[in-house]
């Protein structure tokens, strides 16, 4: 049996979920049961009747899975894949600038550490970030750890956002001298990013959106050539819903090294071995759990 045909067997026999973030390798991609962005991969855990769930992704969304079932298995296939945004905020950290901003609400992004969401009001994921942060009955936001999803929420409300100083360094290392030199040799393409690029990106696309919104976007739109703003397994996501279009990588070097490190052989042995099991400790859950839920309720 090839390795592809295996991982499908023990999945079977074990009842087991295999979820895959859009930007994994594209063999993952093909052989999960389900791929999405954050909010979609949050929403399927919270949905389904399997025993283990296995999470082809970075470890804040393993982590989220097993906080929204206790009673599952969550299974990340490389327990060393990690998102080195989601380390640059701790939970001292956002206690101590709560105590400086009494009042304000810690709306905390779905890229960080069980331990930060347990001490913030409610998360948000790309898709939903603007409208939770509307939402949320405060006029002061404390928003961890991504500032440039902050400031980028910032444009749509009359809400003091105050930024926390983390940011992605894959996207971060994407610069408008790229992006125009793409736009330059790709003259009418149309130019969608992900809002964890700099301000300056921003301000040069077409659209902003999270993975998921581009899924939906290339289903339906009309334009044929589109340069691709974020890291570069979203290309294969892309082609596999809308292969007809032109999709051009905004820059080959735009890749996530962790998301990258889980291969066919690793989901394999994770299934077959039960590794590394993804466990959050009951009361930092219980908490987190608050907080994932009231993103749920709100978006
Ligand atoms: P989304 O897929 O939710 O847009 O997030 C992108 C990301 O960087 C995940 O780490
Ligand atoms: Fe973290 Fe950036 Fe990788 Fe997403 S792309 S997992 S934010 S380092």
């Amino acid at each position: 049996m090839d390795l592809v045909q295996k991982i499908k067997t023990v999945a079977k026999e074990k009842n087991a979920l295999i979820l895959a973030h859009n930007y994994q390798n594209p063999e993952i991609q093909d052989i999960a049961d389900r791929t999405g962005d954050s909010l979609e991969l949050a929403r399927i855990a919270t949905r389904n009747d399997a025993d283990i769930i296995v999470f082809c992704g970075v470890h804040f969304m393993a982590e989220s899975a097993a906080i929204l079932n206790p009673e599952k298995k969550v299974l990340l296939p490389d327990i060393s894949a990690g998102c080195p945004m989601a380390d640059m905020a701790r939970p001292e950290q956002v206690l101590a600038m709560k105590q400086k901003h009494p009042g304000a609400a810690v709306v905390s992004y779905i890229n960080s550490s069980a331990a930060v969401k347990a001490v913030s009001d409610v998360i948000c994921t790309s898709a939903n970030a603007v409208k939770i942060v509307q939402k949320i009955d405060a006029d002061t936001i404390i928003f961890v750890p991504d500032r440039n999803l902050g400031s980028y929420v910032q444009r749509f409300t009359d809400k003091k956002i105050i930024l926390w100083n983390g940011y992605c360094p894959t996207h971060e290392n994407f610069t408008p001298e790229q992006l125009e030199l793409v736009k330059e040799k790709n003259p009418g393409a149309f130019v969608m990013v992900h809002p964890e690029c700099r301000p300056a990106i921003i301000d040069m696309a077409d659209a902003v959106m999270s993975t998921g919104e581009m899924v939906t976007f290339v289903k339906n739109t009309d334009r044929k050539k589109i340069i691709v703003g974020t890291e570069i397994g979203m290309i294969h996501k892309l082609k596999t819903v809308a292969p007809d279009l032109d999709y051009i990588p905004a820059s080959d070097s735009f890749i996530c090294a962790d998301m990258k490190k889980i291969t066919l052989q690793k989901l394999h042995d994770s299934l077959e071995h039960g590794k590394d099991v993804v466990t959050v400790d009951p009361r930092t859950s219980d908490r987190a759990r608050k907080a994932l839920e009231k993103m749920l309720e709100l978006s």
